[in-house]
């Protein structure tokens, strides 16, 4: 009798973790801008991998040398063992939740503000980042923008990428549209 409820507990439990939805994309939008008195510093990586589950769960993933820069001597640069060493830390990671997702509802059309939480990891560094963004459902679709600053120092950041110097603060554009 005992074995059979514990059985049974168990049962709802592993369906109640996996009765969740996932969405899933790996060609998200991850953009970075710094702008300094010098020049203005931009580049996007659209092959960034994302998952959010319908309970709020959220990453992101994307390699270092998916960053394509108008100047190809800055990405190479960008690369190098002194600047991201992207040999050694070939990854970024974001993992987290959306913290308001309660207020999302995915089976309506809407565009709802939430905010992300959780740690963001950059060449082998990770500090707790927060962002505030929107998601939004279209017919069942679900797409997700999100626009945040980090610290550069932050993450070991001081040196100079060729002519610019990286600014104090990264403005970081996150796009993602799901399957
Ligand atoms: C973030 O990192 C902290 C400290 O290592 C850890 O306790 C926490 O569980 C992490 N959060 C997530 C969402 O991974
Ligand atoms: C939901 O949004 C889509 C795309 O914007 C639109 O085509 C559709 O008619 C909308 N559905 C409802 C029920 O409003």
């Amino acid at each position: 009798m005992k074995k059979a409820f514990l059985v049974a507990v168990a049962f709802v439990a592993f369906t109640a973790v996996h009765a969740q939805k996932i969405y899933a994309t790996k060609s998200a939008q991850v953009k970075f801008f710094s702008s300094t008195k010098a020049e203005d510093i931009e580049a996007t990586n659209s092959q960034a991998e994302s998952k959010l589950s319908d309970k709020g769960q959220l990453m992101f993933s994307l390699l270092i040398k998916g960053f394509r820069f108008e100047n190809e001597l800055m990405q190479e640069h960008f690369n190098e063992k002194d600047y991201m060493n992207s040999d050694q830390y070939p990854k970024s990671e974001f993992k987290g939740a959306i913290t308001n997702i309660a207020t999302v509802n995915f089976a309506k059309n809407g565009s709802y503000p939430v905010v992300a939480e959780g740690n963001l990891t950059i060449r082998g560094v990770t500090q707790k980042v927060t962002a505030k963004g929107t998601l939004t459902v279209a017919n069942g679709k679900v797409s997700t923008k999100s626009v945040f600053k980090i610290k550069a120092k932050d993450f070991g950041f001081t040196g100079k990428l060729i002519t610019g110097t990286i600014s104090e603060e990264l403005e970081i554009t996150v796009t993602a549209k799901y399957d």
